[in-house]
């Protein structure tokens, strides 16, 4: 085994008293930040996301090739269909959220003349300004009054955005609900969308969305949507011709149901799944769910974080308060030494890592459904801590793909997140 120093011992003694395989290969870096000097992959922002070199290398790994069908059941927003896609690989990508499974989907608009969208593009942006400077000082109540706009329903609108941005977001939303092209609005979807977050009154850098209510900048609208278009026009010169190409297909749904939501057989998997660390997907694209019409109510967006797997925000928490979620009953001999510690310390956080643990067993059982008996798959999780109790994701999830029937062939341990002690990312590697 490569041993490097970057690595606790505690880990590897958890591995071996498992007998599991382990390695420490050398990848650069495998989080966000990668991808946001990537072409294609820096359209939309996704702090939880992994990154194209980490793609790359599973890729390799897993022996995929031009005739397998990749699977990401865990999709995000769509790190792995944009690096399949440009090396010709067929794909299929699942995402629960909608403003993900949209981000992703959008972000595959290649079939575009770059040419024609930056013509259309020249036309476009001399509307926006047009329309811009002519509500120059207009309030935004005015323009909403005279334009008939809407605005996003979320709690505390103006908590995220002042009037100012509000009412030139609006009017460039406003703008491109005429374009025609399909194709065209794709693109300019993404842009605008990943503006709303731009411009919101948020920390920028943080892995979690929180306020920063006291802050003095100046926010340029137009400014950050060009920067935007610029950065998808560039980028459409680099993307590899048609031919060259891997189909893809992205589907909404849900992953603990895999089967009835994927039509065809599958050869690999590549994703990572969300940890137990009580990260929330749907409070961090809320501003954009709301501003892009994707959700008109509160009740959709606790809703959807109930069905997600690891959701942790209002109501996904709060149906957990009380009472004892217990783990099914194939898995109580692998999570009891997790549930002895926890239980006693804190019942609610407890209920969430067993919630988990249970709805990631119903994907991978459901999995053997949709997979070929030469199926190889790489599943990147995080370890984390639930008040002061280590939880060993990676060890729990090779039990689990091992009680179901699949070889586990190891694990690849990359390297401790957000420079914190103790805290690293790990590639389950399974096979059948
Ligand atoms: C760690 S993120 C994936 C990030 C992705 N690797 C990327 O680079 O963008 C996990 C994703 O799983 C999604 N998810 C959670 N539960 C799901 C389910 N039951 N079915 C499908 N997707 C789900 C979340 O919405 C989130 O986008």
């Amino acid at each position: 085994m490569i041993q490097t120093e970057l690595f606790e011992s505690d880990y590897i003694v958890h591995y071996e008293k498992h007998k599991i395989r382990y390695e420490f290969p050398v990848v650069g870096d495998v989080t966000f930040l990668n991808g946001l000097s990537e072409p294609v992959h820096r359209w939309f922002r996704l702090t939880p996301s992994y990154s194209p070199e980490l793609v790359r290398y599973l890729v390799q790994e897993l022996r995929c090739d031009r005739e397998t069908l990749v699977c990401d059941p865990f999709l995000g927003k769509g790190t792995t269909g944009i690096e399949l896609k440009k090396l010709g690989i067929p794909f299929v990508g699942i995402e629960i959220n909608p403003l993900l499974k949209l981000a992703s989907e959008y972000a595959l608009t290649w079939e575009v003349e770059q040419s024609k969208f930056a013509e259309h593009w020249k036309e476009t942006l001399a509307k926006i300004e047009e329309t811009i400077d002519g509500f120059k000082g207009v309030t935004l109540e005015n323009v909403i009054a005279e334009k008939k706009l809407k605005l996003p329903p979320i709690h505390d609108v103006f908590r995220w955005w002042k009037k100012y941005v509000l009412r030139d977001l609006l009017l460039i939303k406003e703008s491109l609900g005429k374009v025609r092209n399909e194709n065209y609005k794709r693109l300019y979807w993404i842009a605008l969308c990943s503006s709303v977050l731009d411009c919101a009154n948020i920390h920028r850098n943080h892995p979690t969305i929180s306020f920063d209510d006291n802050h003095k900048r100046k926010i340029d609208v137009l400014g950050d949507f060009k920067e935007n278009i610029e950065h998808i026009l560039a980028d459409l010169k680099r993307v590899p011709p048609r031919e060259k190409t891997g189909k893809a297909n992205i589907l909404l749904g849900d992953s603990t149901h895999i089967a009835s939501v994927v039509p065809d057989i599958i050869d690999r998997v590549i994703t990572s799944p969300p940890y137990p660390n009580r990260f929330s997907y749907v409070h961090t694209t809320r501003p954009q769910l709301f501003f892009m019409d994707v959700f008109e109510n509160a009740t959709q967006s606790a809703d959807l974080d109930c069905a997600a797997i690891g959701g942790t925000w209002g109501k996904a928490t709060s149906v957990l308060y009380n009472g004892v979620v217990e783990p099914y009953e194939h898995l109580s001999g692998i999570l009891q030494p997790m549930i002895s510690e926890l239980r006693p310390k804190h019942n609610l956080m407890c209920n969430y890592a067993v919630k988990y643990f249970n709805m990631m067993d119903d994907h991978i059982a459901d999995l053997k459904n949709r997979i070929t008996n030469k199926f190889r798959g790489a599943y990147i999780v995080g370890n984390s801590r639930l008040k002061g109790v280590e939880i060993l994701t990676e060890v729990v999830l090779a039990k689990m793909f091992e009680h179901q029937g699949f070889t586990v062939d190891k694990l690849l341990v990359f390297r401790k997140r957000g420079g914190k002690k103790k805290l690293y990312e790990t590639a389950v590697c399974v096979s059948r």
